[in-house]
Formats: structure tokens, C-alpha cells, sequence
């Protein structure tokens, strides 16, 4: 692999690479969020897009998610990887956790979901939404270097920006879902259009709605443990890009 996508979200990478704009924001489907970036490490190119702008300025159901993956396709990226904050649902997904997830479910609504115009109908297979050999590979760096990650799960992917009710993440419980964010598509599907291979990322930064008993989600903490979880994926990332992927 020579070039890296990343799509970043609310937590903040704590690297200090030499990042350089390069590409334009301007794409055939609007502007992207940013123009994206690009920085070295290790052998591979690195190229950064952070999915609400820079400064953070837009909603999850406001990304312009077509441009952002049509920017990154201009870059000439061999794969992508999305990094989501997100709420944890089942046990394991407990806060600061890393999970990979394999499955997903859209709950979304309103996004343009697909690069094909209106009056052009072409279906993906979408039946695995995440690249198989990414994840295992992300798996194996974070096994290598000692980062424990909850391999698979499913992700709710819900409208915002709101966070949900205690009943609707009842709901997402019972629907199979493992972690609940609000970026999580179309990103994924518009990837899957582009053929890029695509694996997700997801932090754990609260206990989603209701869960463990928890009466409110305390936005504060969230910050908190997004940027410190931030570390932890910084390090997992070095590691898979380390590995000569
Ligand atoms: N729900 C949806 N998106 C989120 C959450 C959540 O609890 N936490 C971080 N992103």
C-alpha cells in the first residue's frame, strides 16, 4: 500500500506529522469538509481528511460524505480507514475501548447515499460492509503491539446530531448493535462504490444512552476520554502502517 486514507472525527490524532494540503476540497459531488492533507510515515503516505472540517463546523447529518470519499478517491488512496467515536452498547463495548466493527446497520436518513445519479441504478453487494483483510490486519498490529480491540460488532449508525433515547438504544440492543455513532454511513458504502477497501475504527467515549445505568451522557467526559483513547489509535494505526501493509 502506498497512499492511506483517513477520515477523522471528533477526537484529534495527537501526532505531529508534517501534514501539507494537497488535492482540493472541490469535487464533482460539492466541497468536502477540507481539502485533504498528506504526511509521511513510515513508508506510506498518509492522506487526512477530517470528516466535520477544520474547524469542526459540521454535523454528522450535514458532511458533505460523497465529496469527502470522491476527494479522497482523487488522492488515489488504496484503502481507507474511519476512525468513530462512538456510544457502547453490549459489555464489552465499554468506555475507552477500541472495537472493530464488522457489520452495520443504517438508521440514517436523508443522506446522499450512493454517487449514482438519480436516474442511473446500480446495486453494490454489501452483505460484509468492513475489508476483511484490513480489519485482520488492523487486528494483528494491535495484537503485535499489545492494544486490546474488540474484534467485530455491529454499529448503529444514527441520525443526529442528537444523542438517542434510552428506549431507542433499547432498540439498537435488541437489534444486534454492539456500538451506536453518526458517521458511520454512507461512508462505508460510498467506499464500497469506489471499490476502495474500507475498515472503521470505533472508540468507545460513553455509555450509550441508558446503558449501565447511566441516567445522562456527560458530554464533558466524552471529550475526555475521546482524546485520550485518541493516543491508543494513534498508536494502533503507527503499528498497522508499520507493518508494511
Ligand atoms: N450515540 C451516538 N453517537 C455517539 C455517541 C452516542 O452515544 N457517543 C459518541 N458518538
Amino acid at each position: 500500500m502506498k497512499r492511506l486514507g483517513l477520515i477523522v472525527g471528533s477526537g484529534e490524532l495527537p501526532w505531529t506529522l508534517d501534514w501539507t494540503q494537497a488535492g482540493s476540497a472541490d469535487t464533482e459531488f460539492g466541497a468536502a469538509s477540507m481539502a485533504p492533507e498528506v504526511a509521511a510515515l513510515a513508508n506510506i503516505e498518509l492522506v487526512r481528511i477530517r470528516r466535520h472540517g477544520e474547524p469542526h463546523r459540521f454535523a454528522p447529518h450535514a458532511i458533505n460524505y460523497r465529496a469527502n470519499l470522491s476527494a479522497l478517491a482523487n488522492m488515489s488512496v488504496d484503502a481507507i480507514i474511519a476512525l468513530n467515536t462512538v456510544g457502547g452498547i453490549t459489555p464489552e463495548a465499554t468506555t475507552g475501548a477500541l472495537l472493530l466493527p464488522d457489520q452495520l446497520i443504517d438508521y440514517t436518513w436523508g443522506r446522499r447515499q450512493s454517487f449514482c445519479a438519480d436516474d442511473a441504478v446500480r446495486h453494490i453487494d454489501f452483505s460484509n460492509p468492513y475489508d476483511c483483510g484490513l480489519q485482520m490486519s488492523l487486528k494483528s498490529a494491535a495484537d503485535n503491539c499489545g492494544i486490546a480491540v474488540v474484534e467485530g460488532g455491529v454499529m448503529a449508525v444514527t441520525q443526529g446530531p442528537r444523542l438517542e433515547t434510552a428506549a431507542e438504544v433499547r432498540r439498537l440492543a435488541r437489534d444486534g448493535c454492539a456500538v451506536v455513532g453518526m458517521t458511520g454511513m454512507p461512508e462505508a458504502a460510498l467506499a464500497r462504490e469506489l471499490d476502495i477497501p474500507f475498515a472503521a475504527i470505533c472508540l468507545v467515549v460513553n455509555p450509550a444512552a441508558g446503558v449501565a445505568g447511566a441516567e445522562t451522557v456527560d458530554m464533558q467526559s466524552l471529550q475526555e476520554v475521546a482524546r485520550a483513547g485518541m493516543h491508543t489509535v494513534s498508536e494502533l494505526l503507527l503499528a498497522f502502517v508499520e507493518r508494511g501493509v
